[in-house]
């Protein structure tokens, strides 16, 4: 080893990296809670709260339940929700007309938060698969394959307005059918409600990453044991394999009236966020999903990754790709007892 040897180097980066103080100054991103949006789960009935197999530490709540979850949140900063219900098999239909119903589970929740939390921004789901008994996000045709869009469309407007008059902030259709911005758009509109917002699902993937969502709302398929578990979803959400489709999709959702563009979910797609981000002005929210979080979570409880250094550095490779907001379930972390 020579201990003489010396380069006269112009530039020597690691100056910025000699202490955390220096290497926080020189951060280029930063996660904190007011970027986050906390998705949140309900179920009628239950004493209390109850977790979700799947995603461990992450529960289903009762509105009561659910109120202070919120007033927790909004003590850490945690400013915005997206409740998800879990519908009783007996409200669920192939019509799916209740998640129309202003008395629905969902309408309930959004109501008595925003009645309790009037700070707190509510987030509403728009989209029919916790309401089908099939689990699909429209009304299946004839073949019993095919989603018809105009019609589901039509029932997603309702939805929209039903929402949005319980009193939710803003409406993100989460469902991928062919016009629904706009359509939503001029529905609020011509019910007054001109000032909700909507935060369009632009570039939504057919992934098997929602798997644990899927059993946390019950919209898996059910069946005997063995029977084939997996909800394809190929016909609405988008190919895995394609890019510029997102670009597509998200032009069409601003140019019918979104206000924020998402892409979902987040971490194995930071190529579309980042390229969607680049082709808009609006905000762009990323949604890191059920499996990402049920991965890390799974991964953490058997000891094999450190929870904590990979949920902040996952949260923050999502921001640095181009997100504004996230939508996930680590939020919680701020105001509970994180998993490990
Ligand atoms: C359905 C919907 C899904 C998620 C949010 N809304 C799943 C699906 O398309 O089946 C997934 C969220 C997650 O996995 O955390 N409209």
């Amino acid at each position: 080893m020579n201990k003489n040897f010396k380069l006269y180097l112009p530039s020597r980066p690691r100056r910025l990296r000699r202490s955390a103080a220096i290497l926080d100054l020189c951060a280029e991103n930063r996660i904190c809670p007011k970027d986050l949006i906390l998705p949140v789960f309900i179920q009628e009935g239950l004493k209390g709260s109850k977790e979700i197999p799947s995603m461990p530490n992450i529960h289903r709540h009762t509105i009561d339940s659910l109120l202070h979850y919120c007033e927790a949140a909004l003590k850490a900063d945690i400013k915005a929700i997206a409740p998800f219900p879990m519908v009783d098999a007996a409200d669920k239909s192939l019509d799916a007309r209740e998640a129309f119903n202003p008395m629905s589970l969902a309408n309930r929740a959004i109501a008595a938060v925003k009645r309790r939390f009037p700070e707190m921004l509510v987030v509403a789901d728009a989209a029919l698969d916790p309401y089908t008994s099939h689990g699909h996000d429209g009304i299946l045709d004839d073949s019993g394959t095919w989603i018809i869009n105009d019609q589901t469309v039509a029932i997603l407007c309702q939805m929209a307005v039903s929402a949005a008059e319980a009193g939710a902030d803003v409406i993100a259709p989460s469902d991928m059918m062919d016009g629904r911005i706009g359509a939503i758009r001029s529905a609020l509109d011509d019910a007054d409600l001109e000032n909700t917002a909507i935060m369009a699902y632009s570039a939504k993937y057919a992934s098997a990453f929602y798997g644990p969502f899927r059993d946390a709302i019950g919209s898996a398929p059910k069946g005997k044991k063995g029977a084939k578990k997996y909800l394809d979803k190929r016909g609405y959400q988008l190919n895995p394999a394609n890019a510029s489709e997102a670009l597509k999709e998200s032009r069409m959702d601003e140019d019918e009236g979104a206000d924020i563009l998402m892409v979902k979910p987040a971490l194995p797609y930071l190529d579309i966020l980042a390229k969607v981000k680049a082709s808009t002005d609006l905000p762009v929210a990323a949604y890191q999903v059920s499996g990402e979080y049920s991965m890390i979570a799974a991964s953490a409880l058997k000891g094999w990754l450190d929870y904590a250094k990979v949920r902040d550095e996952t949260l923050l490779c999502i921001k640095r790709a181009g997100a504004d907001m996230i939508l996930t379930y680590f939020a919680q972390d701020f105001f509970q007892k994180p998993l490990v």
